[in-house]
This record gives structure tokens, sequence and C-alpha cells, in this order.
């Protein structure tokens, strides 16, 4: 069984279906701009992405090569940096664990999270068999690279379809890049406006609204409306701007602690101070969404735990002084369905004040408080240990997502941490 992805992905992905439901062929009241993109990208964001084809026979056999190996011994910057980025990494220990099982009990949502995870037609091992239609069976795909599987989301994933590359228009002044004169170049860039629209990673960061699980009325993922209802959409910011500044392929987010800070400012104080002991002391910590261009965060999987105690005059924490809110969306799917707990993530623009109160000891001398990052909270506390329990994952399966659970336990930091002296 695909577990709890595999539900949200059976509900969530009616979209991607080959043949759309009347519904989905309802003209949208939207500009001729509008219009013209939304076309594009569904051309362009066919998931899987159709297999390539034959490639010209003027190229050379690293023009040829799909492998981010190859465009990075000419783009050496990109592959650098994309490298070092997530989306490198989509192959890991936790989805490739899933997904590995999957193949065999359940192609299709195999194939599904693959459509996000690596979703060229030449990573996927399997294909539908045309000629049938009714019981979807699933035949080797001759065209199937296992090592360009486990690469992740991979350049030609965003570049190259049918061997052609695509790609922004010409950038102007310092971003500009220069190749050696006479260097092979894939017979050129067919180059369009739409690469630095956000609607460019929308279908794999937004599920459709229309057609998604609704949890207490949101879809479990919502990035792409978050950001499109803030005034960071409304014309500030798109997610190039911020996440590709001067097009390097970064794509930072909630596990890198220097980026989070750069959208995120906590402020604490003393709001009052008792003149006696036992007196009542009132601390205050706001969390502020300054520059995330959507809610902080903007997932259910991590949790931003804000935490004050109070400190002794060698700065040991007082035994039973420490208290905690949460910043995030607690939702869990249990006994069949999926049930929110609460769901306190910062808009954009918003913050999170909160206020803790203690009738203070006369042995209190300071206040500790800091926020820290759990990215792969759900992960690491709910879905990895009961996706374990399951009796029928191979052995393979279940060493990765072992991994998987060891590497979700390592990646919590602490984003702010202050020290007050009490008078
Ligand atoms: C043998 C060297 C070589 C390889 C391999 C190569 N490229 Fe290129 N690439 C070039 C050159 C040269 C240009 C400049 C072409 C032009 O401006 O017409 C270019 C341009 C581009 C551009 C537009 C860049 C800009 O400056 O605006 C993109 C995007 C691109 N390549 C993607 C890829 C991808 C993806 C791969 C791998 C699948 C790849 N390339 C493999 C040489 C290479
Ligand atoms: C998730 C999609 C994605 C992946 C993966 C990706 N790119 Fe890009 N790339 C983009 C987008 C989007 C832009 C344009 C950004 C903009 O206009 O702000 C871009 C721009 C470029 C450019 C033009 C840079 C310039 O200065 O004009 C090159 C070259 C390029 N990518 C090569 C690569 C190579 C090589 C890889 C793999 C190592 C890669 N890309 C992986 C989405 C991607
Ligand atoms: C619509 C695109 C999409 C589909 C389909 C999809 N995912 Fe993901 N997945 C994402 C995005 C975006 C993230 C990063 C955000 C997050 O943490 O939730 C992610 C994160 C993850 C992570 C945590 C990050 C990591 O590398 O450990 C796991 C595990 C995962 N997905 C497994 C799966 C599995 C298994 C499936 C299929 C049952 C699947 N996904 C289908 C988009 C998708
Ligand atoms: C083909 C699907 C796909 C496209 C297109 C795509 N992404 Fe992603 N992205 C993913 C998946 C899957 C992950 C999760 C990788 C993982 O951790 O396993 C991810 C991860 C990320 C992360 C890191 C999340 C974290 O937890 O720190 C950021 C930031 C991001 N993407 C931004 C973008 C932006 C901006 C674009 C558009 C230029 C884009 N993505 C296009 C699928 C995609
Ligand atoms: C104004 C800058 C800005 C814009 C615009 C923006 N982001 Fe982000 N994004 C951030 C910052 C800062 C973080 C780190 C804080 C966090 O994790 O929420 C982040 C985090 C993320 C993450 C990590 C996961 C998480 O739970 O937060 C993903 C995925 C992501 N962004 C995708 C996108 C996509 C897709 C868009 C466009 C629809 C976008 N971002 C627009 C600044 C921006």
């Amino acid at each position: 069984m695909g577990g709890l992805w595999g539900l949200i992905l059976f509900l969530a992905i009616v979209r991607f279906s080959p043949s759309p439901s009347p519904n989905d062929l309802e003209p949208s009241p939207s500009l001729a701009l509008d219009q013209e993109i939304e076309d594009f990208f569904e051309s362009y964001w066919k998931r899987p992405i159709p297999l390539q084809g034959l490639p010209p026979p003027s190229f050379t056999e690293k023009e040829t090569s799909l492998s981010p190996e190859a465009c990075g011994s000419c783009h050496t910057q990109q592959y650098a940096d994309w490298k070092e980025s997530l989306h490198s990494k989509s192959m890991g220990p936790g989805p490739w664990g899933q997904i590995i099982d999957l193949t065999h009990s359940s192609p299709e949502e195999a194939i599904q999270c693959m459509t996000c995870h690596a979703p060229q037609g030449e990573q996927i091992p399997l294909v539908a068999k045309k000629t049938d239609r009714e019981k979807r069976t699933y035949e080797k795909n001759p065209h199937f690279d296992s090592k360009l599987q486990l690469q992740g989301i991979t350049c030609a994933a965003c570049h190259v379809r049918q061997h052609q590359r695509f790609g922004p228009l010409k950038a102007e002044g310092a971003a500009t890049t220069e190749y050696p004169a006479g260097m092979p170049n894939h017979a050129g860039v067919q180059r369009t406006p739409y690469f630095d629209k956000a609607e460019f990673c929308r279908d794999c960061h937004q599920f459709d609204p229309e057609n998604t699980l609704l949890v207490n009325g949101k879809p479990l993922q919502d990035t792409y409306r978050e950001w499109k209802n803030s005034n960071w959409g409304r014309g500030e910011a798109g997610c190039q701007e911020c996440h590709m500044p001067n097009r390097r392929h970064f794509w930072k987010g909630i596990h890198d602690a220097e980026w989070v800070r750069s959208g995120v400012r906590t402020e604490a104080q003393i709001r009052q101070s008792p003149s006696n002991p036992w007196g009542t002391l009132e601390f205050g910590v706001e969390v502020i969404n300054s520059a995330v261009g959507h809610k902080f965060p903007t997932y259910i999987t991590p949790k931003v735990f804000v935490r004050a105690e109070l400190l002794d005059n060698a700065g040991k924490p007082l035994p039973g002084t420490q208290q905690e809110r949460i910043i995030g969306w607690d939702a869990r799917f249990e006994e069949g369905k999926w049930k929110e707990y609460f769901d306190t993530r910062i808009p954009p623009g918003g913050k999170s004040q909160q206020t803790f109160r203690w009738t203070l000891p006369p042995k209190a001398k300071k206040i500790r408080t800091w926020v820290e990052v759990h990215p792969d909270h759900f992960y690491h506390v709910h879905f990895y240990p009961t996706y374990l329990k399951s009796q029928n994952l191979t052995q393979e399966g279940r060493k990765l997502i072992e991994k998987a659970l060891d590497d979700s336990g390592r990646t919590p930091y602490i984003l702010f941490e202050k020290i007050f002296p009490l008078n």
C-alpha cells in the first residue's frame, strides 16, 4: 500500500489524468495573456515528460546526453548550484524507499510520485500498456535509465523537450553567461518569457483546489495560491526572484537556517516585570513573516517551536518553567481520514504573537527564549514510524525508510535565541 502520500495523491492528481472531466473544460475568465501562459505550460509540463525520441544527427554525444553531468560540463555554475539543492535530492531515501516498493505493489502510484520527484519519461521504469485500457497493466520502458531515475529533478526535466533546449530570454548585463567560441551549443535555445513566471513552478508545488482533497477547506499543498493571494503575487516578486536570485539554481527552503532568517524576523521583550518575587512576569515573542512569499511554513511537514524558560544565576533552567507554542499546520491522517488539530502558520506580512507568563520564583534571574525549526517534523514523528510498522515492505524499502527516519531527525536547528537578565 502506498500509505499516506498514496492517499493524498490518489485524491490530488485528478487534474493530471489523461482525459479531463467536463469540469476541467469550463472556460475561465482570465485575460488573454494569462491564457497564453496557461497554454504554454499545459503543453510544456505534461508529466511524465514524454520520451525525448531520437536526437538530431548533428549532436555530439555530450549534447545528446540527458544526464546533469553532461549539461554541467558546459554549464558549470548551474550544475554546482543544482547539485546542492533539494531538486537534485528528490529521489533520496524518503521518496525512493516508498517508490521502490510501490513500483511492484501499485505501479500507478509509483508513477504518480515520479511525475514530481523524477518526471522525465526516461526516469520511469514502466509504461502503461496501450492496448489495455481497463486493467491498467504495465510493461517495461525500453528507454528507462536507472541512473537518471535517482538523479531526481534533472536539468533536462525543466529545460529539454524532444532534445530541444528551452530557456529564459537572454539575460541582460551582469547575469549574461559567455560561452567559449566554437563550443557545441545543441542547436541553440528556444527562449520563452515564461521561464520566470511563478506558473513554471506551480504544477509540482500546488494541488488543484478544485480536484483535490481539502483538509478544513485547504489543499495539503497550496504554495502557489498562498503566493498569488499575497502582495508578492500581486506584482512584488515571483518564485524565481526569491528562490533563483540572478538565475542561480539555489532553491533554498525551510532546511536552510540562514535563508529562513532572510524572510523571518523574531522580536522578544519583557512586557511586564513584577516589583516583588512571586509577582507575574509577562514576556512577549513575535515571529514575523517579513519576506516569505507564502505562509511560513507553507507545508504540513515543518513545525516551528517558540519556547521560553527561566534560568537561575548560573544560567541553569529552573525545572517546570519551560513553555512552548507551535507554529505550523498540524493535520494528520487517522483512522481513515484527515483531521486538523491546528493551523498557526503565518501568512505573508503577518505575525505570530506569543505571550508567556510566570509567577516569578525568587531564584529566577534570567529568561531564555529560542525558536527551533524542525523541517521534517511530520515525517519524523508521524509518517515514517507508522510506515515502518507495515508488514509488507521489502528489505530494501525498509532500509531506505529507516535511513530517512534517521536523516529526518537530524534537520532541526535554532533560528533565534536570546537571554534576558531580570532585575
Ligand atoms: C557541449 C556544451 C554544452 C552542453 C553539453 C550543454 N549545453 Fe546548454 N548551452 C551551450 C552553449 C554554447 C549555449 C549558448 C547557446 C546560445 O546562446 O545560442 C547553451 C545555452 C543553454 C541555455 C540558455 C542559456 C543562456 O545563457 O541563456 C540553456 C537553458 C541550456 N543551454 C541548457 C542545457 C541543458 C539543460 C543541458 C543538458 C541537458 C545543456 N544545456 C548541455 C553548451 C552546452
Ligand atoms: C526546477 C527546474 C529547473 C532545473 C532542475 C534546472 N533549471 Fe535551469 N533554469 C530554470 C529556470 C526557471 C530558469 C530561468 C530563471 C529566471 O528566468 O529567473 C533557468 C535558467 C537556466 C539557464 C540560463 C542562465 C542565465 O544566466 O541566463 C541555464 C544555462 C540553465 N538554467 C541550466 C541548467 C542546468 C545545467 C541545470 C542542471 C544542472 C538546470 N538548469 C536545472 C529552471 C530549472
Ligand atoms: C504534485 C507533486 C508531488 C507528487 C505527485 C509527490 N510529491 Fe513528494 N514532494 C513534493 C514536494 C513539492 C515536496 C517538498 C515539500 C514537502 O516537504 O512536502 C515533496 C516532499 C516529499 C518527501 C519529503 C522530502 C524527502 O525527500 O524526504 C517525501 C518522502 C515525498 N515527497 C514522497 C512522495 C511519495 C512517496 C509520493 C507518491 C506517493 C510523492 N511524494 C508524490 C511534491 C510531490
Ligand atoms: C517537476 C516538479 C518540480 C518543479 C517544476 C519545481 N519543483 Fe521545487 N521541488 C519539487 C520536489 C519534489 C521537491 C522536494 C525535494 C525533496 O526534498 O525531496 C522540491 C523542493 C523545492 C524547494 C525546497 C523545499 C524545502 O523543503 O526546503 C524549493 C524552495 C522549491 N522546490 C522551489 C521551486 C521553485 C521556485 C520552482 C520553480 C522555478 C520549483 N521548485 C519547480 C518539485 C518541483
Ligand atoms: C518574497 C520571497 C519569496 C517568494 C516570492 C517565494 N518564496 Fe518560497 N520561500 C521563501 C523563504 C524566505 C522561505 C523559507 C521560509 C519557509 O520555509 O517558509 C521559502 C520556503 C519555500 C519552500 C520550503 C517549504 C516550506 O514549508 O516553507 C518552498 C517549497 C517554496 N518556498 C516554494 C515557493 C514557490 C513555489 C513560490 C512561488 C509560488 C515561492 N516559494 C515564492 C521566500 C519566497
